[in-house]
């Protein structure tokens, strides 16, 4: 089943800016997709108009095959923006996390469990019952992303999810997202980073900063491609750079990989 198809959408913003210009997405459910550009290139404004908060100035957008518009579909699919300060406005964090299962009306004893695993998995524990204004820009995120998965939504869309994250909280949001995404959640990860993009995204869409989508393939090729990569400003990970150096035929993405390949 088809979790997000849209077609030739356009978006420019109040000041003329045209941010996307004829775009087309189709995302299968359990799919882990990568939305990869450099700043400016529309990836947040296309993953708003994909998750619904914002709507295109043309195009269609469907959402599991059917016409039923995105906000109607809180509890199935969940949009993280890029600023993590608009999840959190309540006077602590745990009530922060609470409030989108309170909203889908989740029995108490099932969200404080759902706040409770999150926290745990995301090191928030020491954080509950702080005010969140008071947290650090990482700490927002983490407790954003939080509140964002205490809804258990079937598709997830991530703006930039790991940015200002130190690497030990960075590696337990990825393993978290490995779990949505064996358990068969739909990921959607906007991101500048081709570093980060071997590890969320089976699958690229690959903006330039005209709008539009200038490749959409399986992160292998997309991230091997140099000249593809230079022209919208970006380079591909450091192993990719280190094999190509080495003369070597190989194209590990990570250094997992490329561990494998010198053993
Ligand atoms: N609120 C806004 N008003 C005017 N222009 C905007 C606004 N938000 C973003 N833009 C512009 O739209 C383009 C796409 O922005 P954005 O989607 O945020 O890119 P990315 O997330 O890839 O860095 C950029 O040129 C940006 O400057
Ligand atoms: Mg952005």
């Amino acid at each position: 089943m088809t979790a997000i198809e849209a077609r030739d959408l356009r978006y420019a913003y109040p000041d003329g800016t045209l941010a996307l210009d004829g775009v087309d997405v189709s995302i299968d459910c359990g799919e882990r997709v990568a939305l990869l550009g450099p700043n400016g290139a529309g990836k947040s404004t296309l993953l708003q108009v994909l998750g619904g908060v914002l709507d295109p100035d043309s195009g269609e957008r469907r959402y599991f095959g059917t016409d039923a518009p995105a906000d109607e579909l809180r509890d199935r699919l969940t949009v993280l923006t890029q600023d993590p300060a608009e999840y959190l406005f309540n006077p602590t964090v745990r009530e922060d996390v609470e409030y989108g299962p309170a909203q889908l009306d989740i029995p108490p004893a099932e969200a404080d469990e759902r706040v409770a695993r999150l926290a745990d998995r995301l090191g928030l524990e020491a954080l509950l019952d702080k005010p969140p204004f008071r947290l650090s820009g990482g700490e927002q995120r983490r407790a954003a992303l939080a509140s964002a998965l205490a809804v258990e939504p079937d598709v997830l869309l991530l703006d930039e999810p790991v940015s200002n994250v130190d690497a030990t909280h960075r590696a337990a949001i990825l393993d978290v997202l490995d779990e949505l995404a064996a358990a068969g959640v739909t990921l959607v990860v906007s991101t500048p980073d081709t570093e980060l993009v071997p590890r969320v995204a089976d699958r690229v869409y690959l903006l330039d900063t005209e709008g539009s989508v200038i490749r959409v393939g399986p992160t292998r090729e997309v991230l091997t491609d140099r000249a593809l990569l230079e022209r919208c400003g970006l380079r591909p990970p450091q192993v990719v750079e280190l094999f190509d150096r080495l003369g070597r035929e190989e194209r590990p993405l990570t250094v997992t990989e490329a561990a494998d390949f010198f053993e």
